[in-house]
Order: C-alpha cells, then sequence, then structure tokens
C-alpha cells in the first residue's frame, strides 16, 4: 500500500475529529448510537445480483426507472462493486436521514454507499456486488473506527466473503467505498488485488465525510496498472448524499451510457 503522506493523515484527522464537535458541512463522521439492523451482515453470502432480484433494491422514482440502457450487452459488462457499513443510529422518526453513515427512504435503511451504487445500478443497469469481508465489522462507531484504524496501521488484507464468478465479462466497473481515515478501507485493497482488471474502466465513487477520495484515485490506479481509472469519479459528503439522487443519476448517465 502507498505509504500516505503526514498531511493528508492530518488533514484526515481534522475532517474526522471536528466530526466528534458537532457536524456541519465538511466536517468527519459522526459517532451513531443506538440500534440499526444489521444490513452488513444480511448480505453476507450475496455475489452478483441481478436488478430483479436484489434485495435492496431502493425506490429512486421515475427518473431513474425511466432511464433507458441502450443494449442488454451493454448492461452485462457493467459492474457495480461497493464497501458500506451502514453504523447503529436510531432511525426513529427518521425519514433521510443526511450527514451521518445511513440514508433512509421509505423506512429503508441504507449505508451511504449502498444507497448510492443502487441508484447507479437502476440507471445504467449492469451486476450489483457487495464487497464484503469474512470478519464482519462493528456498527457501533468508536468500535468500527478503531478497527478501521488497526488495519490501516497494519496494512491488513480483510478476507472477503465472496468473489466474483465471471470477472472477465465486464468492461467497466463502478467502484464504491467510502474515505476510512483519508484512504479506503482495507478490504479495497484485498479487493483489487484479488482481481486483475487489466483492459478495463474503473469509475470509483466515494460518500465521504469532507475529504473526497484523498489520494485513493492514484491508489486505485497503482493497484490496477493496466486499466484505465477514470478521473470523472464521483464524490459525494455524506451530508447531501440522501438528496443526491438526481446527481447520481445525471453522473452515471454520463460516465456510461
Ligand atoms: C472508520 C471510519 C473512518 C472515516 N474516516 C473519514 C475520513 O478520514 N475522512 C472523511 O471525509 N470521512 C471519513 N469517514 C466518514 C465516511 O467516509 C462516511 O461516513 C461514509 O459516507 C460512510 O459510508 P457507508 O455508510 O456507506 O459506510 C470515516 C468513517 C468511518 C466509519
Amino acid at each position: 500500500m502507498k505509504k500516505k503522506c503526514m498531511a493528508a493523515l492530518l488533514a484526515a484527522a481534522m475532517a474526522f475529529g471536528l466530526a466528534a464537535c458537532g457536524s456541519s458541512e465538511n466536517s468527519g463522521p459522526d459517532g451513531g448510537t443506538a440500534a440499526q439492523q444489521n444490513m452488513a451482515g444480511q448480505e453476507s453470502t450475496a455475489s452478483q445480483e441481478e436488478p430483479t432480484t436484489q434485495e435492496t433494491e431502493v425506490n429512486i422514482g421515475e427518473t431513474a426507472a425511466d432511464t433507458e440502457v441502450d443494449t442488454q450487452a451493454e448492461r452485462e459488462s457493467i459492474l457495480i462493486a461497493y464497501f458500506s457499513i451502514p453504523e447503529d443510529i436510531d432511525t426513529d422518526g427518521i425519514d433521510a436521514d443526511a450527514g451521518a453513515s445511513i440514508v433512509v427512504k421509505d423506512e429503508q435503511v441504507m449505508g451511504n454507499l449502498e444507497y448510492t451504487a443502487n441508484v447507479i445500478w437502476q440507471t445504467v443497469g449492469g451486476d450489483l456486488f457487495r464487497i464484503e469481508t469474512v470478519e464482519q465489522y462493528p456498527l457501533e462507531h468508536e468500535a468500527l473506527v478503531d478497527q478501521a484504524a488497526e488495519e490501516q496501521d497494519a496494512d491488513a488484507r480483510p478476507a472477503l466473503a465472496a468473489q466474483i464468478e465471471n470477472v472477465g465479462q465486464y468492461d467497466t466497473i463502478f467502484l464504491g467505498y467510502p474515505n476510512w481515515w483519508g484512504d479506503m478501507p482495507m478490504p479495497l485493497y484485498t479487493f483489487l488485488e484479488e482481481y486483475d482488471f487489466s483492459g478495463k474502466t474503473i469509475i470509483p465513487f466515494t460518500v465521504h465525510g469532507g475529504s473526497g477520495f484523498s489520494d485513493t484515485v492514484s491508489s486505485i490506479a497503482e493497484l490496477q496498472p493496466n486499466a484505465k481509472v477514470s478521473e470523472d469519479g464521483l464524490s459525494i459528503s455524506r451530508n447531501s448524499v440522501a438528496d443526491a439522487e438526481a446527481e447520481i443519476i445525471s453522473w452515471a448517465k454520463g460516465v456510461v451510457l
């Protein structure tokens, strides 16, 4: 893994630290507290999923549902892979929660990247793949941030719970992940070292607490030197992701259709 410079770490730490003092635009992560169902655990055995059967399908309204995808062949060549850990947050009385690790739409609770990946998938089609680890992450905020920091310090490669069956069929890989401590979560390193995406286009997307992509796009390019890594990735603040459906749809159409 590329060594992160001290400035990047400081910036991440500042974004992260600010969050503990209260939420504001471009601040870091908040601490979730109360109970929420384990969305990550629910799908721990999932691999590739078709739009008709996907369990966490999001109702993103007519705009996306009406989206036309050019050909079936084009749909089959798209993979949307994402990593998302929706933290334990009290969702009582919340319809659309912004500024936290979750999005709530129509009483459905999703991680920020889970929601974004679903909107992309409903816009461009293809296969949806959730990157999950054998050992599940804690959903309580402090435990999660501690584990993430420890894994980063150890340059860990957490084992993945499911594999992509036929990676050769894809030309375009949307790759979604949260910014964790100014970097990708370590399972993304496992994922990018496990597969060879040579000749394919990787389109990154992230939802963050203020740090944007940090240096993750160049890290992806280093891990996949023979892939084309798009510079037109989508970076959304978690404070606005719940209201970003139109932006996500417009971006996804722009990069693929
Ligand atoms: C362990 C951890 C570390 C984080 N570090 C950062 C960070 O350095 N910079 C930042 O902008 N956001 C940071 N965040 C906020 C997440 O990027 C943000 O909440 C994201 O939308 C979570 O996506 P998810 O709900 O799909 O997992 C961190 C969150 C966690 C849990």
